[in-house]
């Protein structure tokens, strides 16, 4: 078990190594998907959005590092459902995501 668990660690951590990139076509590109798939709940520009009946966060004070990012869009969290309830993102499009988010975000982010 403890093999398995330390497998998984280390695997997630190839596999998700902090990528955030400071690449303009990466950065754009994350655009272009945070306002298909995020706007709708999360509102222009990440900065929050009600539907009436529960709150999205704003993205753009998200401080809760890098892995937990990756962590949230493949489980969910909480009234998110898994991909913001959309099909699968690959990692490089996961990696655009946080390029964009982190571009826009505020002092207070933490992307690490
Ligand atoms: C169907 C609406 C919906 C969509 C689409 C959606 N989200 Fe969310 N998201 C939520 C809600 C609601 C929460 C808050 C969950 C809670 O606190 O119970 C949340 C929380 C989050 C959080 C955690 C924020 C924090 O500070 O704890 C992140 C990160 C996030 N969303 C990123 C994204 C990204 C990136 C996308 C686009 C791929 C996305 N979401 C699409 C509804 C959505």
């Amino acid at each position: 078990m403890l093999i398995l668990l330390t497998l998984c660690l280390l695997l997630f951590k190839t596999c998700f190594s902090n990528s955030i990139s400071e690449n303009k076509g990466f950065i754009t590109a994350g655009g272009e998907l945070y306002k298909n798939r995020c706007a709708n709940c999360h509102g222009d520009n990440a900065k929050g959005k009600s539907n009436g009946f529960f709150l999205s966060p704003s993205l753009k004070d998200f401080d809760k590092g890098y892995e937990e990012f990756i962590s949230i869009l493949m489980n969910g969290y909480g009234r998110m459902p898994a991909w913001g309830g959309r099909s699968k993102l690959t990692n490089e499009q996961l990696n655009q995501l946080a390029s964009y988010l982190k571009n826009i975000s505020s002092k207070k982010a933490n992307w690490k």
